[in-house]
């Protein structure tokens, strides 16, 4: 750290010298530590905050590294850094030449819009049209939930905000993390921040710095140097919700919010508090109905075919291993309520659908194949899954587990979930883990509160659905 201490002013002179962005030119990717002990915030009243005031603890490796990362954006560079969700890849949202090398870096659609990140309510007027008010049902979420885990639709000023973070539309998701380094960075650098997940486009999303960085760079095979998207990732440790924020849609229609994509916030959480308020359902005109997409509107072809329902119309959280969703009959009358989907074949004991996938596996006549499993410490399916692991047909099929927490805690398997595919994907060499080439991972039972947007992940994540017998 101390050659960034160093370097810190050269490196601010050399931005402003080089605005180039990858692919035109990489970078030698810093991971800076920056420990959240270090920040701390103030503003009249409660949160979130009209004017967020930060401090961050003189000359610590925290100042430091939030300085290299706000001098950087200042110069229209990308950097990650850590959101109480998943890690984020930051731009200025107001400097179309910033954001656009979001897109290049993460191998993003063009036609994928980002979410902005502020640190205050003031910075909002920075995005939205002057006359710009909320409705009461915004102004309930916002108190309830900024900062944290929520993204709100909201419309922009054309005139404000590029083309190219809101990709032409007439909305703006906006979201007020809660994370003390992501906050601290917004306001340092006083710029509201574009950033969508930092993992490669199609990639399970982030939830170390370790993981950006994997994604982020490639090792040059034969000057072993590193060639880096970015010039810094700040890294705040292990994220603590795990999954992506909630996204509602309170503008296209007036008198409804629309889930357009579950997540951290649970929709209960969202509607006891328009409930407690007199906002929901009721005959007030300031009363809103709340709808989630997929599961109380139908799915549609042509709007999962629009990327404004987000996470449907790409690729999204696959690892290179075949990720097959394992549901028991608890979890198979939930998938089919939630999701309309459900597996079409009868049930099977998970040692034969072990098998059967290993038996059709593309290279099971010339490798010898590893399984992953992610599942819940005290469920049926890991008790059969140690059954398994004892039987003479596991000896030729070794086993990798992945512990997503207890079948108690949702919190836990979502904390988890990127974390475990990321992990089986790639195996570990230095522990002598092979990566996997199937992953099997248990489907939760519970849809309520986070457990909803975990399912909505790992449905996009598993190209396949059985259905087993424990
Ligand atoms: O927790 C999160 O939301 C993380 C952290 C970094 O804040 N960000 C994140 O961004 O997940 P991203 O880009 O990976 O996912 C945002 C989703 C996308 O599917 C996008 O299509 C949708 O939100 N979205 C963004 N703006 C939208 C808009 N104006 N209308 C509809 N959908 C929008
Ligand atoms: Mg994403």
């Amino acid at each position: 750290m101390a050659s960034a201490h160093a370097s810190s002013s050269r490196m601010a002179a050399g931005w402003a010298n080089d605005k180039r962005g990858y692919p035109e030119r990489t970078f030698d990717t810093l991971v800076l530590p920056v420990s959240s002990s270090a920040i701390s915030f103030d503003g009249h009243g409660v949160e979130p905050y009209e004017q967020a005031a930060v401090t961050v603890a003189e000359g610590s490796q925290a100042q430091t590294s939030l300085r290299l990362a706000s001098t950087a954006l200042a110069h229209a560079h990308i950097v990650a850094f850590p959101t109480e969700t998943v890690y984020g890849l930051a731009a200025n949202a107001l400097d179309a030449e910033a954001t656009s090398k979001i897109f290049r870096a993460k191998g993003r659609p063009v036609d994928n819009p980002l979410i902005v990140h502020i640190s205050d309510l003031a910075m909002l007027r920075r995005l939205v049209p002057d006359a710009h008010t909320m409705s009461p049902a915004y102004r309930a979420l916002v108190h309830a939930f900024w900062p944290g885990a929520l993204t709100l639709l909201m419309p922009v000023d054309e005139a404000k905000v590029p083309s190219v973070v809101r990709c032409g539309l007439k909305t703006l998701g906006v979201r007020m993390p809660s994370h003390p380094v992501a906050r601290a960075l917004i306001a340092l650098s006083q710029l509201p921040l574009a950033a969508p997940s930092a993992n490669a486009s199609g990639r399970p999303s982030p939830t170390t710095a370790a993981h950006v960085y994997r994604d982020m760079t490639t090792r040059d095979r034969d000057s072993g140097g590193v060639q880096g998207r970015l010039p810094y990732v700040l890294d705040g440790g292990p994220c603590d919700v795990g999954v992506e924020s909630t996204v509602v849609d309170g503008v296209t229609d007036e008198g409804e919010l629309r889930v357009l994509r579950p997540g951290g916030v649970g929709v209960e959480a969202i509607e006891a508090v328009l409930r407690e308020r007199g906002l929901l359902d009721g005959a007030g005109q300031d009363a809103v109905r709340l709808r989630v997409y997929g599961r109380d509107m139908a799915r549609d072809q042509a709007r999962e075919a629009h990327p404004t329902t987000p996470g449907m119309k790409y690729r999204h959280y696959s690892p290179d291993a075949d990720v097959v969703l394992l549901v028991d009959s608890a979890g198979r009358a939930m998938t089919e309520e939630v999701f309309g989907t459900a597996a079409a074949s009868p049930a099977v004991p998970l040692s034969e659908a072990i098998g059967e996938y290993v038996a059709h596996h593309p290279r099971a006549a010339t490798d010898r194949l590893t399984v992953g499993v992610m599942s819940m410490d005290d469920s049926g399916l890991t008790r059969a899954l140690v059954q398994f692991e004892r039987s003479s047909t596991a000896s030729a099929t070794p086993v990798q587990r992945f512990s997503l927490g207890s079948t108690h805690s949702p919190e836990q398997a979502a904390q988890r979930l990127f974390q475990g595919l990321r992990a089986l994907d790639e195996g570990d060499e230095g522990q002598g883990t092979p990566a996997c080439d199937i992953i099997f991972v248990e489907a939760p039972v519970d849809d309520t509160g986070v457990g909803l947007a975990i399912m909505n992940r790992l449905q996009k994540a598993a190209g396949r659905v059985v259905h087993v017998l424990v």
